[in-house]
């Protein structure tokens, strides 16, 4: 199991959502307003908030837990929808998951992805 999680433009969500849909057995998405900053700190994005001594960002992260086959298809999907080309694109992060339990079941693992 693995997680995948994206930090993208707001603009881009529905476009990403849309494309996202499309993939067999896809099992659920996540969707938080997140602020933050990459290598240069917002100076290179158009809008920015401040925020005491910080320079931030708003940007919209997504959450997807799949089982191992369906990585690379969603990964893939989210690059070529939210690209714009421009600094601040976000970025897609990969990890290994340990566990998941479904809570209306109490099924554990793979099963309650
Ligand atoms: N290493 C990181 N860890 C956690 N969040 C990050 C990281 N890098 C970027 N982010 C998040 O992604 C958002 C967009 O980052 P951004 O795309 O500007 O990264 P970058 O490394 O500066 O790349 P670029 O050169 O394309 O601007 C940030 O506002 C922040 O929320
Ligand atoms: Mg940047």
């Amino acid at each position: 199991m693995k997680e995948v999680k994206a930090i993208i433009r707001q603009f881009k969500l529905d476009n990403v959502i849309t494309e996202l849909h499309k993939i067999e057995g896809l099992p659920g998405i996540t969707i938080s307003e997140i602020k933050g900053f990459g290598k240069f700190k917002g100076r290179d994005e158009e809008i920015t908030i401040s925020e005491g001594l910080h320079q931030l960002v708003p940007k919209v992260k997504i959450e997807i837990v799949v089982h191992n086959d369906l990585v690379d298809e969603i990964v893939n999907t989210i690059q070529r929808t939210a690209h714009t080309g421009n600094p601040g694109d976000g970025k897609i992060f990969v990890t290994n998951l340990e566990n998941v339990v479904k809570i209306r079941t109490n099924e554990r693992g793979e099963i309650a992805i």
